[in-house]
């Protein structure tokens, strides 16, 4: 079956759904993006991902194309086509297609939006039983990684130096040593006395959607949880780290470089929290879609 995208007012199939060459996100990385889960037929925090797409939008300045219904039934109906169980929704906006300026089209110019489907959703519970290594790479991004943009060229240099050491992400870290996050999730860890840490919400990380749920599943498990920033050399004493995002789910980091966390097996609150993260996705029902 061949894959259906949405492509600015119509269902195609993927290999004939192409954007404008003129189009913004092609030509400036002028656009912004969001990755859904899709868990039994239904998102996993719908809310959050609006949310943060439209201040994305907002801060760039940048239009919506069509009201969050009218969004929500194009994806509803993008899951259908494709008959996706489990798996992820990926919508892009684009500020529009416009002979190529560095400033911004006329209001005239209507922003571009494609929504597309995946099967599969999350890493293979093995990997996640095994745990992770990492690579720490220098945070060379933007100033405003708060805004879920297009513009990943440094996340992609970082992942692909991950790939290339055979690891499972790359972990970032500023020139003073602290830890933002990683390429494409949230970095956490659990200090010597049990205390989960993560960075505090700024414009140096991307305010992970499921960072917020897995804050929420934790203090109501009865941890307690610290956002505040950490350094590289607080994760070498860590009991343990982990990382977060809709498309890793909970997963235990068991390596950085070439040292071991802790005694190197996947940590015990990390597992746990994988678990409660899995049932939160279980116990999802149709509500889910509401506002
Ligand atoms: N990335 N930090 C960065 C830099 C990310 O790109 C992502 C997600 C996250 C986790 O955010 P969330 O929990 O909302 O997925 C953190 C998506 C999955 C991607 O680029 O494919």
């Amino acid at each position: 079956m061949s894959h259906i995208a949405y492509v600015n007012g119509r269902y195609l199939p993927q290999k004939q759904a192409f954007v404008h060459i003129e189009d913004r996100g092609y030509q400036f990385a002028d656009g912004v993006y969001e990755v859904i889960c899709i868990w039994n037929g239904v998102p996993a925090d719908y809310q959050g991902h609006l949310v943060r797409l439209n201040r994305s939008l907002s801060e760039l300045k940048m239009r919506a194309p069509m009201s969050d219904g009218a969004l929500t039934s194009v994806i509803q109906e993008v899951i259908r086509r494709n008959r996706i169980v489990k798996g992820t929704v990926y919508i892009q906006i684009n500020r529009g297609v416009a002979p190529r300026l560095h400033n911004f089209p006329g209001a005239s110019v209507k922003p571009s939006i494609v929504v597309t489907a995946k099967h599969g959703a999350g890493p293979p519970e093995s990997v996640a039983e095994a745990g992770v290594k990492l690579i720490t790479q220098p945070d060379q991004r933007w100033g405003r990684c708060d805004i879920k943009s297009v513009g990943l060229l440094p996340n992609v240099l970082a992942k692909q130096a991950a790939y290339e050491a055979k690891a499972f992400e790359a972990l970032l870290h500023r020139p003073d040593g602290t830890v933002t996050e990683a390429s494409a999730s949230n970095a956490w860890l659990v200090t010597p006395d049990k205390v989960i840490v993560t960075h505090p919400l700024s414009n140096a990380i991307l305010g992970g959607v499921t960072r917020a749920t897995v804050i929420k599943i934790a203090r109501a498990a009865g941890y307690k949880v610290q956002e505040r920033a950490f350094t590289l050399d607080e994760t070498k004493k860590a009991k343990e780290v982990f990382l977060t995002g809709t498309t890793t789910f909970v997963m235990p980091v068991v390596q950085i470089d070439e040292r071991q966390v802790a005694n190197g097996a996947p940590g015990t609150i990390a597992l746990d929290l994988r678990q409660r993260y899995r049932a939160f996705l279980d116990d999802l029902t149709e509500t889910a879609w509401d506002a």
